[in-house]
């Protein structure tokens, strides 16, 4: 039988084990803005957020994940995004630290549950918004500035894991954490592989973006604009907004499985899948 590239592509797509950390939306709602994205003014339904939450976590579950869960807390609305809870790697949770009073209180939150998982938590110094802005490629973190995480997090970042921490500068406030204008397709060293929004960057990162991955996926303006870039892959399975129909079609030809799920009602505080999505490496 002969096979497309795409086939052939998609054959050659092994799945990673994946171990992540949510947060069920039971207190979410929008009660100030601090992204374009967010307006109290609009109505929000919670019993919508958790049901819809709940279909991506049954779709983790599913592609066997192992996923654990945070308690949610009455006041903090925003933390079902768990993704800004820290970053997670070699077993070390450096802690977040939020840009934004309202969001302050998550990061002590996020650090006991480190604490209680047995993770080596490291409190920060510098502000920082955990793997909202924190994305491991390979063997290197690419850091997003700009908005949210101050660059100084992103020294603090390299001291603690020893690792390449790379600087990127974002430049459009509605895609203001790295997570919402890169995707980590494959993250296994060797096998990096990334998409992205090249108007979310400044001239040198994108430069360096060019660089680094002549084969990443470019995503379309509109993609972006319904957060399809802030997905979750397995290196095979990629979970994306369903609206992002060019991206899906991008990913099926790269070889990829797509898998649609629908967060419009997180879309309202300006998060996706990959915004409640935080990866747990030991
Ligand atoms: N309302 C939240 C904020 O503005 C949304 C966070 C989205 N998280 C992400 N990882 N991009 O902080």
């Amino acid at each position: 039988m002969i096979q497309t590239d795409a086939q052939t592509r998609t054959a050659e797509r092994t799945p990673s084990e994946k171990t992540v950390l949510m947060c069920r939306p039971e207190h979410f709602t929008v009660v100030y803005q601090i992204n374009p994205w967010m307006d109290p003014a609009k109505p929000t339904d919670t019993a919508l957020a958790v049901a819809q939450w709940q279909v991506l976590h049954d779709t983790y579950v599913g592609l066997g994940f192992d996923v654990h869960l945070i308690d949610p807390v009455d006041g903090l609305p925003d933390m079902v995004y768990a993704a800004n809870g820290g970053t997670v790697i070699d077993g070390i949770a450096y802690g977040a630290s939020f840009t934004h009073a309202q969001r302050q209180p998550e990061g002590p939150a996020y650090m006991e549950w480190f604490r209680s998982a047995g993770f080596d938590v490291r409190e920060p110094e510098e502000v920082n918004e955990g793997e909202g802005d924190f994305l491991l490629v390979g063997d290197v973190i690419l850091a997003g500035t700009g908005f949210r995480s101050d660059s100084s997090s992103h020294d603090e970042l390299r001291r603690i894991t020893g690792r390449e921490v790379v600087t990127l500068t974002l430049v459009n406030p509605s895609f203001y954490h790295l997570d919402t204008a890169v995707a980590v397709l494959d993250s296994r060293p060797g096998q990096e592989h990334i998409a992205y929004l090249p108007s979310a960057f400044d001239e040198p990162s994108l430069a360096i973006l060019r660089e680094r991955y002549p084969d990443a996926i470019l995503v379309s303006e509109e993609d972006a604009a319904v957060l399809g870039l802030n997905s979750y892959s397995d290196g095979r399975n990629v979970v994306i907004a369903a609206r992002a129909k060019g991206f899906e079609q991008q990913l099926r030809h790269a070889g990829y499985n797509p898998i649609g799920v629908d967060l419009s009602e997180l879309l309202l505080g300006g998060g996706g899948v990959k915004c409640c999505t935080l990866e747990l490496r030991r």
